[in-house]
Order: C-alpha cells, then structure tokens, then sequence
C-alpha cells in the first residue's frame, strides 16, 4: 500500500531547515570548504563506480543532519520499499513503479498482482537478445536477401530519448556495422532526413511506442512504412518493421506481426523505459553482452540505494540536497555539464526524466503544494557551454545549481586533451563555488575601475559527479542514480513522480485545431487561438 500523504512542511526537520537556511546566508561555500580540511573527505561518498563529492554545495554538516531526519520523517524509505515491492505508488494511475524490476537478475523472482514479473522481463530479454544477434550477424536479412544496414528508431519522449541518449553516450562500444537514426519529431523533416540516408532493402524500422497511439510516432511510422511498401512491396513489412509496444492488438492493427512485437509493461514509464524493450535499439548498436553490463549497473545502483545506510546513500542524498537547494535556498534551475562529449544528449535525457517526473503542485492526495517542486533542467557538455552561457552561471543574478560530471578516462585518448577537458571541469567547480573576490582580483594588477567587472560572487552549489570510464555499467548506474534521486524528492514532497496528466489537454487539442486547419472542421476554440490558426491558414 502506498504510504499516507504528508505536507511536508509540517515536518519538524522542515522548520529545522528553513532556519538552517536562515543561518546559512552568513557563510558561504568558501567558508565551508577552508574551514574544515577534512570537508572534501567526508561529503565524498560512492557506489555501482559513481562517485559523488557534494563538499561544494552550501551545505554545513548540521543541514545535511536536517536534510536526512527529513527524509525519515516523511517516510521516504516506507516509499522506497513500497515501491521496489510493486506496490501502485503510481497512484492517479493506479499502477506500479517497478522499473527496478527490468534489471533484476535472472532466477530472482517479484509477484506483482499474481505474476512474476522478474521472470517476464527475462523472457522477452531472451528474445531480444536473439534478435538483436541476428540483425549484427547478418543473419536477419530484408525482404530482398540484404543484411540490415540501417536502423531508424521511431518514438518520442522516453521512447525515443533514453534510446538516443544510451546511443551518443556507448559510441565507443558499438562496431559502427549499422547507422542508427533517431526520429521523435512529427516536423516532416526529421523522418525525411532519416530516409533519405537508408536504402528500403537494408533498413530495419523500430516502431517504439508504450501506447502504440503517440501522434507523432504513429504518424511517422506510417510514412516509413509507405516509403518501405512502395520500394519493396506489402510483404516486406514484416522482414523491415519491427514494434516496441506494451499493446499488442494495435501493433497487429499497424499491420506488424506480433512475432516481431516485444512487449513491457504498464509498470514501466515511458521515462523510466530505456533498460526495457525500448532499449531494443541499444542492444542491437552494443550486443547481449553490453546489454547485460547495463542492466547490471542500473541494478547495482538500485542495491546501492536499496542498502546503503543514508548518509553514505548517493540517490538519497543527492535527492535531498536537490530539494535544500529549490525549496530552502530558493534556487530553481539545475545545469547538468557533462564533461564528455559521449554524454551530449544526457541533458535532454535528464529534462523529461526530472521534470516530467517532479514538474507537478499537487500532492498525491489532490491537495496543493505551498512550496516549489521540480527544478527546471537544462544543460550541454563541457567543454562547449564555458563558451555559451557560463558568463550567466558565473556572474548572472539568478543562481543555477550545477551537476558537473567527469570521466576520467577518454575511449579515444589524444595527447593531453583528456586532462584538459578534466582540468576545465574542475576550474569551473572552482570557480562557481568559491568565486573570486575584489581583493584577489586587484592583487593580480587590475585597475580599480575594472575590478567590479572581474568579480565571481561564487557560492553556486555544485555536485562533482565522477566515473572511472563511461561503459554501459556506468552509463546504466548514472541513469539509476538520477532515476532515485527524482523518486527522492518527490517522495519528500508528496507528489506522484509517475504520472504525466500536464502534457495530455495539448495533445488534446492539437488534433482539434488539426481538423480546424485542414477545414474538417469549423470549432472556435478561445480567440487567440482562432486568430493565429487564421493566420496560419493564410500562410501556409
Ligand atoms: O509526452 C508524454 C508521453 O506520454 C511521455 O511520457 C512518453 O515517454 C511519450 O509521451 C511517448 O509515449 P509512447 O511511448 O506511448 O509513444
């Protein structure tokens, strides 16, 4: 069962906090950090090859004692446990959370509603496994005798962004024997550009779709589909098309044999979905056996957090500090900065995983919070964004929380230039935190009059996120990490961190106005809107 509700500003450790934050405006990070040599030491913690260093948030020993009996006093491991054990934490869905359950290892067994979920998940691994093997081996071949070339995945939100991101980020772990394309958007140039660089007899279409009803996929499935029957003929659908879907019949409407279905399950969010079929795409790029290191460090982070006590616990703490810093300093965006280029589209993984997840003000019970949830997440890799828009996380008025993430060692090295790129990470890590003041500034010889423009107020928090090497076993346990630390804070503020009902009344309307613009249908929606489809009609 779902654990009660609680406003958690009726918490003690709530009121604790909030004058902690009072207390806190006296000393900055700088502080911190120079008044206790051992601060590095002690806010180091690590698990599954992650390791974090929170020493540069603005968090002195007694916050983080505040910020742990909060997570006590909320109940965040009765939720932890409620929803490892398949209980429908989802609660306006009415559903299980049970992403944990896709890496559980073989032979290990979870009854959820009677089934055994574990041993599901195993089968239809089993049977993407073989696939994914015939297609890298050749031995899958299209409807013409050719081996496949291409594979165009089709879908969008988390069934296109885990997947595209799992791809950018294990570069250095697929034999680049197939081109991978990545179409999410219903612009009719996204599936376009991917076409034009397949050939029909060497393409194989993943159609990637929970619901087997998103407008923008099944739209762009369709194109693909016309452009592969008008080369190729109706009957090489099924040796070219392929589905990721938790609905059978309307994949077999789609015209796809549910043979080359393979299902999941309602218990896995389309956000929380890439470890699962929809990761159909990633094991053909990086085989079984990359798979499987994946999958094992998504569940090693997963124990980690399962087990580990809290304040040695990564998910928990670092969830923890997440909320410190939106709801007690009043900071409301974090940038992630991935120095690794092979983590260039983990940012945008991160934006649907986090606020999609916590953007909600509502608690579970339907009644409405009175304090901020789901910061706002955004971000590029370094080194590029010192060059775009550190000038405003360095000396803008707003304050911006950073994740900065390092990997020491590069798959491609060349000279010194891994060093580099580490040397930069940690400059800025310096720099946000500590900032310089003016009397650093004008002992390096700078006039008086320039002196203001050189100061860096510092004082932006910072997690130091490192990994020995970017493989799928620490791609899969970073992934895990964010996933925990969302299911973290939205457990303290008490609202579903599953559900999506935000995005669905645009959906919704957008197919009115669609009918509307091709003249199927004359509705007034609000004035605005009826001037700009006018106008839109008028332009196109
Ligand atoms: O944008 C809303 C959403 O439902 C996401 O949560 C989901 O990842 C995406 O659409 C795609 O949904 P589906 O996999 O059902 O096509």
């Amino acid at each position: 069962m779902t654990p009660a509700t609680i406003d958690p500003t009726t918490l003690r450790a709530w009121s604790d906090l909030s004058a902690e934050a009072a207390r806190s405006r006296e000393s900055s990070i700088r502080d911190l950090i120079d008044a206790d040599p051992d601060r590095s030491r002690s806010c180091t913690i690590d698990g599954a090859r992650v390791i974090l260093d929170y020493s540069r948030q603005r968090a002195t020993p007694s916050v983080i004692a505040s910020l742990l009996a909060l997570a006590e006093q909320a109940g965040v491991e009765d939720l932890r446990t409620a929803m490892f054990r398949g209980d429908h934490i989802n609660t306006t869905e009415d559903r299980a959370v049970l992403h944990t359950a896709l890496r559980q290892p073989a032979g290990d067994r979870l009854e959820v509603d009677g089934v055994d979920v574990v041993g599901e998940v195993h089968e239809v691994l089993s049977r993407m496994g073989v696939f994914a093997n015939e297609v890298r081996s050749g031995a899958w071949l299209g409807a013409t005798g050719s081996r496949i070339r291409s594979v165009v995945n089709i879908g969008i939100g988390g069934s296109d962004l885990g997947p595209a991101m799992a791809y950018a980020a294990l570069g250095a772990f697929d034999d680049g024997q197939i081109a991978f394309h990545f179409v999410s958007n219903v612009d009719p140039t996204d599936i376009s550009v991917a076409l034009a660089q397949c050939d029909p007899e060497s393409t194989l279409v993943i159609v990637a779709s929970k619901t087997f009803t998103t407008l923008e996929t099944m739209t762009n499935a369709h194109v693909a589909r016309a452009w592969l029957v008008s080369a190729l003929g109706e009957a090489a659908v099924a040796h070219h098309f392929v589905a990721v879907s938790t609905d059978a019949p309307k994949v077999e409407a789609f015209g796809i044999d549910p043979a080359n279905m393979f299902g999941f399950w309602d218990w896995v969010g389309g956000r929380y979905s890439m470890d699962s079929s929809i990761g159909l795409s990633t094991m053909i790029a990086i085989g079984w056996d990359g798979f499987s290191s994946l999958l094992a460090g998504f569940h090693a982070m997963d124990t980690h957090f399962l087990t580990t006590p809290p304040e040695r616990n990564l998910p928990l703490l670092m969830g923890l500090l997440a909320v410190w810093n939106r709801d007690f300093l009043d900071i409301p965006t974090t940038a992630v900065l991935p120095y690794s280029q092979y983590l260039k589209r983990f940012p945008a993984y991160l934006q649907q995983l986090t606020m999609e997840s916590n953007g909600k003000s509502v608690r579970r019970d339907g009644t409405s919070v009175s304090y901020d949830t789901g910061a706002i997440f955004w971000g590029e890799p370094g080194t590029n964004g010192q060059h775009s828009f550190y000038q405003l996380l360095h000396q803008g008025t707003s304050i911006v929380a950073c994740d900065i993430i390092i990997v020491a060692r590069s798959e491609n090295p060349q000279g010194d230039q891994q060093d580099m790129l580490a040397a930069n990470a940690l400059a800025q890590a310096a720099v946000l935190s500590r900032g310089r003041t003016a009397a650093e500034v004008a002992a390096d010889g700078t006039p008086a009059w320039l002196v203001p423009h050189k100061v860096m107020p510092g004082n932006r928090p910072v997690n130091l996120i490192m990994i020995d090497r970017l493989d799928p076993f620490t791609l899969g346990s970073l992934v895990s990490l964010y996933e925990h630390s969302v299911f973290v804070q939205g457990a303290i503020w008490g609202i579903d961190s599953y559900d999506q009902w935000g995005v669905e009344l645009g959906k919704k309307l957008a197919v009115g106005i669609l009918d509307d613009i091709n003249g199927h249908a004359s509705s007034t929606f609000d004035p605005a809107t009826d001037a700009s489809i006018a106008l839109y009609r008028r332009l196109r």
